[in-house]
Parts: structure tokens; sequence; C-alpha cells
């Protein structure tokens, strides 16, 4: 997550995310699940503008709008590979309770802050993708609300709001590649070696994360997320891209025949490792170098299954 200012407005860009490892360990009284993911900040950004409102006439509204901008016209944005959208038009996320006001209204509730704003989302993440965009975004807001109001508030109070506002939300906070468990919340940040270069394959649908979660079945043997991070830090990419897992494929695919068309065609492609990313419906692959990806992503845009981009895990 990184934070620019430019006179009063602040500029946030917020990554995207992959699941290279999720494991669900039990079902909880509460309707969540018991987690163990790990999860890398990918080179997808959205952006958030954040500026405080200058005077008191605007009664501490937050204002809010959101734009979509097309990958092909940000490639600064989507790694040094640049990224396209194929044919498929983006969907549009909800304005209204989107978890962006949410975020800013419950740092109000906290802080007790009668200011207001004006914010600006330009998102490049697809939505219903379980590639993290709106918790990335939630965060953003949360660490701009704090700055731009001045609030002070403490890592920890800022942490339990992300906590509040969604599972994935406290994991954008830490910057860092992590390891995180509980409904996602506990989140424990790890080194990953390597840059990783990843094909990442959006279909035309998305997936409700609530539906992918009701219809998973949790492991009576669950697999443990450092496994994989041993392998990659001793034998890197080339041995560790066989140690992806994530538990929710198998309920999502129940869900959506595009992830079971998607993986038949990531399984004929000479790649480290793929599998679908989150709850869904985003498919990635491990690629070997930064020209594979390149190649896979005009081959697959070729298929039109979807929308294909090229990121690279972030530092
Ligand atoms: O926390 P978040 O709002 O992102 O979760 C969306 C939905 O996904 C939850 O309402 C819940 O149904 C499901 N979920 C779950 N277990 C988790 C995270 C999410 O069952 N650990």
């Amino acid at each position: 997550m990184h934070v620019e200012r430019v006179g009063k407005e602040l500029i946030v860009q917020a990554p995207a995310k992959l699941n290279l490892f999720l494991e669900v360990l039990g079902r909880r009284d509460d309707g969540f699940h018991e987690l163990e993911t790990l999860m890398w900040p990918v080179s997808l950004y959205d952006t958030l503008s954040f500026t405080p409102a200058e005077s008191a006439d605007e009664r501490g509204a937050i204002e809010f709008s959101c734009d979509w901008q097309p990958l092909e016209r940000s490639s600064r944005h989507a790694g040094t590979a640049g990224g396209v959208f194929g044919a498929i038009p983006p969907e549009r996320p909800a304005l209204d309770n989107n978890l962006v006001v949410r975020a800013l209204h419950l740092l109000k509730q906290v802080s007790g802050t009668q200011a207001g704003a004006r914010v600006k989302l330009t998102k490049r993440i697809p939505v219903a993708a379980g590639l993290g965009g709106g918790s990335s975004d939630a965060a953003a807001a949360l660490l701009a609300g704090n700055l731009g109001w001045q609030l002070g508030l403490a890592t920890d109070v800022i942490h339990s709001c992300a906590a509040q506002l969604g599972s994935d939300v406290p994991f954008f906070l830490a910057q860092s590649p992590a390891i995180c468990r509980g409904r996602g919340e506990r989140v424990e940040p790890v080194q990953l070696n390597g840059t990783g270069w990843f094909v990442i394959v959006r279909p035309a649908s998305g997936l409700s994360t609530a539906d992918v979660f009701r219809a998973c079945r949790p492991s009576p043997f669950p697999r443990q997320a450092k496994q994989l991070l041993e392998v990659l830090s001793e034998r890197g990419w080339e041995h560790a891209g066989r140690e992806l897992f994530n538990a929710l494929e198998p309920a999502a695919e129940s869900l959506n025949d595009e992830i079971v068309q998607l993986r038949r065609e990531f399984t004929k492609l000479d790649v480290l490792g793929h599998q679908m990313s989150g709850s869904g419906t985003s498919y990635f692959a491990v690629c070997r170098s930064a020209r594979q990806a390149r190649q896979i992503v005009a081959r697959l845009r070729s298929r039109k299954l979807g929308n294909a981009f090229v990121v690279r895990g972030c530092r």
C-alpha cells in the first residue's frame, strides 16, 4: 500500500492479492470458517484519492465517486509487463454501502471526528474475483482517513476497525506477504523469496464469497501453509508451484463452470503451478518468467476466456 501526499490530497495505491495456499479448518458458530491462508499482495492496484473537506458547510459528509480504468490504459499500475482487459466489460462495484464509505464512517464513529471528505476510487481490480479488491480499498480508506483527518489512531485500533469491515481487510494493512488465520484477521507477515510472475484470468462471471464458503466442506486432514513456504525458500518456485493449494476450489467449481474451463486450459500450459485465488472466480498461474507470462496472456486473450493480465508479487 503506497501513500503519496499532493497538497491536501492523499493518494493510496491499493494492491490486489493472490492466495497461494488456503485451507478451511472448520465451521464456526458465528457462521464464519476457521482458515489458514498464505496471501501475497500483487502489482494490480486500485487508486484511492482522499481529500479532507475544507469547510464546515459540508457537514461532515463523505462524497464518494468511483470510476473504472481499463488496464490497457494503466499498464503502470499492472506491473512492468502491463495488462489487458479482454472483450468482457468490468462489473462496477456498488456505490451505496461500499466498503470505502463504510470504513470512513467507522473511523468517524470510533474517533468522534465531525470531518468530511471527498473520496474518489479508481478501480482496476475485478470484483467478485477472489483478488481482495474491496478489502484492499477499505484498508486504503482506513489509512487515508487516519492520516488525512489527523486522527492519530493507534495501529491496534485501525486493525480492529479493519477486522470489523471484512476478514481480508487486516491483511492489506500489513503491506507484506502473510499467513492469515482465524477467519483471516490474525495476520503473520512472512518473507517470500523471488519475485513471482503471475498471469491472472477473471472469467466473465463472478462468485459471492458467502456462497462458496457455504458450499465448501472443511478438511478432516488439514494441510499447513508452512510446507509451501519452506519449499519456496529452500528450492524456489520451480518446486513450490506444486505446493499451491486452495480448499475452496472444488466448492467454487461446483457453482461455476468457467473455473473448470480455466483449470483445463491452464493444465495445458508449461507453467510452474496454477489454481483459483480466494473464493474465485479468478484463476492464476505461476510463470517461469515475465516473457512467458506475456505470451500466456496473449494466448488466453485470444481464447476469450476472460480478462487476462500479468502481475508480480509486491516486495
Ligand atoms: O469477511 P467477509 O465479509 O469478507 O466475508 C464474506 C462472507 O464469506 C461471510 O459472510 C461468510 O459467509 C464467508 N466467510 C467465511 N469464513 C471466513 C471468511 C468469510 O465463512 N473466514
